[in-house]
């Protein structure tokens, strides 16, 4: 039995108080380095293709190209004419990644967050005069989960004019729909996009490719996040590590206290905690701090200002 410990040691999480310590131990050190940050782009761009496989396209899924759903077994789609299909790739310089975590609360972010080139934001989230000192305002991305269509906005099986109008905050974004991980998201995002299309809205849908979100699934599993499924934020830290030069992250803190031991609520809008089992954020917050202390990302907790 000892042996098998010695060869195995039990990875045990961080408690939320030994968490605080190792950030307050690093303070705000933060170096970049530019070998860290091209060894994860060559990592990413290896399994993933974040580049070409991020969204479904013209390119990775012609008409007649079977998409098997990510978060299912034997189900799959057929793309035909109606399925959404983009052309080409993004590339930025400086991004943002935008995490929906209660630490954001009085952070007053919001002015290093508009400053990057492309913002990614996480599930729609509000971003009203209320919370702009924070979070800012600036949106280049957001995901959309379709469970959020379903909702907050009825599926969009009645009046569509309320999800048109709520949409407006995020400019001229891309909306980044998983629209093939679940068989009954697709019918809710084929709707949001057409509603959007057929209200001349500035946003435009993207729909994920399952295959890359299998991969980068994948990706983590073997860098020890053990979760159903990740979460939507480290899906987006992903794409930036793979789209970036650069890449910081806010909002990203899933513990019940701040660093000066004070509680803290799981969202900057709310308090509703998400499925125990489902995701594994903690472990998650462990491997981007990982690669906060190497130089390859920037993870930002606390205040900016
Ligand atoms: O849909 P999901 O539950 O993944 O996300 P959310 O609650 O809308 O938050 C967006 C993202 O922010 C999550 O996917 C996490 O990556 C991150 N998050 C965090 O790190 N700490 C929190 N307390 C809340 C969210």
């Amino acid at each position: 039995v000892l042996c098998w410990f010695y060869v195995f040691p039990v990875y045990r999480l961080p408690s939320d108080k030994e968490i605080v310590e190792e950030v307050l131990r690093q303070g705000e050190d933060w170096q970049k380095n530019q070998t860290g940050i091209d060894l994860y782009r060559k990592l990413l761009s290896e399994c993933c293709d974040p580049k070409r496989m991020f969204a479904v396209t013209k390119e990775n899924s012609p008409v007649g190209k079977v998409l098997w759903y990510d978060g299912e077994f034997y189900y799959s789609h057929t793309v035909n004419n109606n399925t959404l299909k983009r052309r080409g790739a993004v590339r930025c310089i400086k991004c943002a990644v935008v995490g929906n975590g209660g630490i954001l609360r009085h952070s007053k972010c919001g002015r290093d967050i508009d400053q990057a080139d492309f913002v990614m934001r996480c599930n729609l989230p509000p971003i009203s005069k209320e919370y702009a000192e924070d979070v800012g305002t600036k949106t280049h991305l957001v995901t959309a989960n379709p469970s959020i269509i379903e909702k907050r906005f009825q599926s969009l099986l009645w009046s569509r004019k309320y999800f048109v109008d709520s949409m407006k905050v995020y400019g001229s974004s891309y909306i980044y729909m998983p629209a093939f991980s679940m068989r009954p998201g697709t019918d809710p995002s084929l709707r949001a996009y057409y509603t959007l299309a057929d209200s001349s809205s500035n946003l435009t849908m993207l729909f994920a490719n399952p295959e890359f979100l299998r991969t980068v699934g994948k990706f983590w599993k073997s860098h020890g996040v053990h979760a159903r499924r990740l979460s939507t934020g480290l899906f987006l830290v992903s794409l930036a590590l793979g789209l970036c030069e650069e890449v910081t992250t806010y909002g990203f803190w899933p513990f019940s206290v701040d660093l000066d031991q004070r509680p803290v609520s799981h969202h900057y809008y709310d308090n509703i905690l998400p499925y125990k089992w489902f995701h594994a954020m903690p472990e998650e917050f462990v491997q981007l701090w990982h690669l906060h202390k190497s130089g390859t990302l920037r993870v930002r907790v606390g205040r900016c200002a």
